[in-house]
């Protein structure tokens, strides 16, 4: 095969991608050439942790918005790899929510395993993406070589993640705010905030995780600003929920029910932005943070311009098994195995599944639809069948046990749907696991 693809990022998503195509490769069949390029020295993505904030030392976006401390938010048979498994790589089952060190470990092993590693350039920013009468020309910076080239691909698969442009609202007052005033994608540390006052904007999986950081490690309290509705969680005795910030005078933050809170920080965890600054108009997605993302055929493929691929676009309950299933099914495109239908009907297939979206009634319709989705396209390729009913269910009980305990629930077990094991308990509950390296992690 004489094809060249390009995949833009090293993330979970774009990893998954050079496992789709060593998977052919490693069944006998004749894969393209594959270059991957990732602008970090490492692959993992947002698993990747980096201390660094703002610019980084080639004066490049810092693309981590993950911190120290980041527990895993779902339980991780939600997210387990069928073609490799918790134990397989752990030679063990281990407890249900990992540290992010541990999930980096678990992500790495897999394509370690591969052996795919020399498929990337790293820190190799992408620059530019330009379509061309036989495919794409993508522009890229060798960063410690201050060296730009451009090279020609038949296809490009966008795999650069869209939690890292961070959506920064403004507020009054924020000019003269005594403290800092921050977004969560520059947050990196809770012990910053010890005996701190802190004010948080934002209800979704940001505010709830940086605010329960920030108690576990001893902030002084907690206020939550909610635009649309408080979260609703039992909460500590020094976390309150409020309505949404109106102004800031001094370190008084007002809210819109007319009621005052002093505090020393402001974190904005408000969201983050799909940013593809490397893409003309023509190629370029737009779409919200939804299940059912705009323009994208089988939620992969550019329906203006079939030769481009995004993967994991959407807003996500399934992360890692979903960009598999999205990757080996991109991967088959490729190599001629899926054909894709006219223009019309891939736009017919985008509206129906953004009707399908606008009809589901909560969170636990969203998480059926997320599973029906990936199940759709590992039933059109190779990708390991694995039960997508039990990991609905893992992150149903995983909703209960939120509710039963904000604080708790990542002391709960679960069973792999990949393997039938049941996870152990954690050896120590959450709130008094402060040191969360792998090493101990791994005691159970
Ligand atoms: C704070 C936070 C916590 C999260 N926690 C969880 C969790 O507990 N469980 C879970 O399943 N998911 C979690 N997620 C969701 C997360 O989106 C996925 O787990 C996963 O990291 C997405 O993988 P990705 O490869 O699509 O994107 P990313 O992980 O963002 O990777 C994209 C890669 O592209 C590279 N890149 C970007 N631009 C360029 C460019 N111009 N040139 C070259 N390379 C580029 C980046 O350097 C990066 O390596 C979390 C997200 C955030 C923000
Ligand atoms: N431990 C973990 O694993 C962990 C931790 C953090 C994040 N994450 C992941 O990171 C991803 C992103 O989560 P996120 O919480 O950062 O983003 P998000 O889910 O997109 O939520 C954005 C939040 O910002 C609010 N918002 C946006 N603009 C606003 C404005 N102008 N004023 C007030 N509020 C505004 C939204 O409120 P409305 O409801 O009003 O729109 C919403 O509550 C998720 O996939 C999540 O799972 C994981």
């Amino acid at each position: 095969m004489t094809k060249r693809i390009a995949v833009l990022g090293a993330g979970p998503s774009g990893l998954a991608q050079l496992r789709a195509f060593q998977s052919a490769k490693e069944k006998g069949a004749d894969i393209p050439e594959v270059v991957c390029f990732e602008k970090q020295s490492n692959w993992g993505g947002l698993w990747n942790y980096t201390w660094r904030t703002g610019l980084d030392q080639y004066g490049e976006p810092v693309h981590g918005s993950m911190y120290r401390y980041l527990w895993s938010n779902g339980p991780k048979e939600g997210l387990e790899f069928a073609d490799y498994s918790f134990e397989e790589h752990f030679g063990k089952q281990i407890a249900s929510y990992p540290p992010r060190a541990v999930l980096f470990d678990y992500i790495q092993g897999r394509v370690e395993k591969a052996g795919v590693r020399d498929w990337i350039r790293f820190q190799t920013a992408v620059r530019w993406v330009e379509k061309t009468d036989k495919g794409f020309d993508v522009t890229v910076c060798n960063l410690p070589e201050d060296n730009t080239y451009t090279e020609h691909f038949d296809h490009v698969i966008v795999a650069t993640g869209h939690f890292s442009t961070p959506n920064v609202p403004h507020f009054e007052g924020f000019e003269t705010f005594k403290g800092r005033v921050l977004h969560a994608h520059d947050f990196r540390d809770a012990m910053e905030f010890v005996n701190k006052d802190v004010l948080i904007v934002g209800t979704s999986y940001s505010a709830e995780d940086i605010g329960s950081q920030l108690w576990k490690y001893g902030a002084n309290s907690i206020t939550v600003s909610h635009r649309t509705a408080p979260m609703g969680y039992d909460w500590p005795d020094n976390w309150k929920e409020v309505p949404l910030l109106t102004k800031v005078e001094g370190n008084t933050a007002h809210f819109k029910d007319g009621t005052s809170t002093d505090v020393d920080a402001v974190i904005l965890c408000t969201g983050y932005k799909h940013h593809f600054p490397f893409l003309p108009d023509s190629l370029r997605l737009k779409t919200a943070n939804v299940l059912a993302s705009s323009d994208l055929y089988k939620g992969t493929t550019y329906v203006h311009e079939p030769g481009l691929f995004y993967l994991g676009m959407q807003d996500q309950w399934f992360t890692f098994n979903m960009f598999d299933a999205q990757a080996w099914w991109v991967r088959d495109v490729i190599m001629d195995r899926i054909t894709l239908p006219n223009h019309d009907a891939m736009l017919a297939d985008v509206e129906a599944r953004q009707s399908a979206e606008a009809a589901l009634e909560d969170d636990y319709a969203c998480i059926w639809y997320q599973g029906d989705y990936t199940k759709e396209l590992i039933d059109e390729t190779d990708y390991p069948s694995f039960d997508v009913e039990g990991a609905c269910q893992a992150f149903k009980q995983w909703k209960g046990h939120k509710k039963a305990g904000i604080m708790t629930f990542r002391n709960n077990a679960y069973q792999s749907v990949i393997t039938g094991t049941m996870a152990p308990l954690h050896h120590t509950p959450w709130k008094d696991a402060l040191d969360d390296s792998l090493e101990v992690y791994l005691q159970n």
